[in-house]
């Protein structure tokens, strides 16, 4: 089978992680137990998960010249992801997310830095790759514009994008118009559509929207009736980058032409699989792996 080629235009970052028995309240210090660094960004973890699950994959981002942006160029490099158009950028740091993880979940504060750089502009440069690929995926750790020309250079080129509107901002119609899949958790749901019923929402957008429901899986509305495509029970270490593995092995999976139920049950079971081990790509798993997690 040939691989699928797919772009992702998005952020590349190191998280600065730290474990801790108790979340601070404001104001408050608490003791940790550690603090690792290692690479991350929504759009880095997508490029690794789709790399990792079989994909031909070209990462559009950039980084800063700095220690923490040769480290992520190399994390891509040994992943096998294409890095033409990883920038590194003169005066401009590499992106941060500062995590916590605490009392079973994270809390991310992430400073953009060199992804504010991924502008329209760079994404023009970038085009020739984004036509000629079966799939384009994107976040939201790169400034609104960003996304706009992402959704508009696709629509026109007919190419689906997939968008994870990750951190949540409210998205235009004209965007969600020009995207062909969407993947918000029920947060960004609630912030995206405020004051909307989930399931009208749902209906509004058949075969488009699809909500992640973490560990209870993933909601859409098929065009008929609305589904639940439920996710794999596991023991969980760190939920970081679980999205990101979800997106990914979902954008994987249709890029190769799969249906849309097979290809959402593929990314519930690698979701399922990234959170088993510490780190936003530590967990990230192999075709193989979930292939076999399938079996199950
Ligand atoms: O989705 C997880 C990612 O969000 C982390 O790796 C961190 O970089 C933040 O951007």
């Amino acid at each position: 089978m040939r691989k699928p080629k797919i772009a992702v235009v998005g952020s590349s970052s190191m998280d600065l992680v730290v474990t801790s028995k108790k979340r601070p309240k404001p104001g408050e210090t608490v003791l940790g137990d550690s603090f690792k660094t290692v690479p991350g960004g929504k759009g880095a973890n997508q490029a690794v998960a789709a790399a990792r699950l079989g994909a031909e994959v070209y990462m559009v981002g950039c980084v800063g010249r700095d220690d923490y942006g040769n480290q992520i160029l190399h994390n891509f490099k040994s992943n096998g992801i294409h890095t033409d158009f990883l920038q590194q950028v003169p005066n401009e740091k590499t992106g941060t997310a500062h995590i916590i993880l605490a009392e079973g979940d994270n809390s991310i504060v992430v400073v953009k830095g060199a992804n504010d750089l991924v502008t329209p502009a760079y994404v023009k440069k970038a085009r020739a790759l984004l036509e000629s690929c079966d799939l384009v995926m994107i976040q939201q750790e790169v400034p609104e514009e960003t996304v706009a020309e992402t959704a508009m250079l696709c629509h026109t080129a007919g190419v689906p994008l997939l968008l994870n509107p990750a951190p949540a901002r409210p998205v235009s119609e004209k965007v969600i118009a020009q995207v062909s899949y969407l993947t918000p958790n029920e947060l960004e749901t609630t912030l995206m559509f405020e004051g909307k019923d989930r399931s009208k929402v749902l209906k509004q957008y058949p075969n488009k929207l699809f909500i992640t429901e973490g560990a209870a899986g993933v909601r859409y509305f098929d065009g008929k009736e609305e589904l639940l495509v439920p996710s794999f029970p596991v023991k969980t270490v760190d939920t970081t980058g679980a999205g990101d593995t979800f997106n990914a092995a979902f954008g994987t999976a249709i890029a190769e032409g799969k249906d849309l139920k097979v290809s959402l049950r593929f990314a519930n079971r690698a979701a399922s699989l990234s959170v088993t081990e510490f780190g936003a790509q530590g967990g990230m798993p192999l075709r193989t792996d979930v292939e076999k997690g399938l079996l199950e």
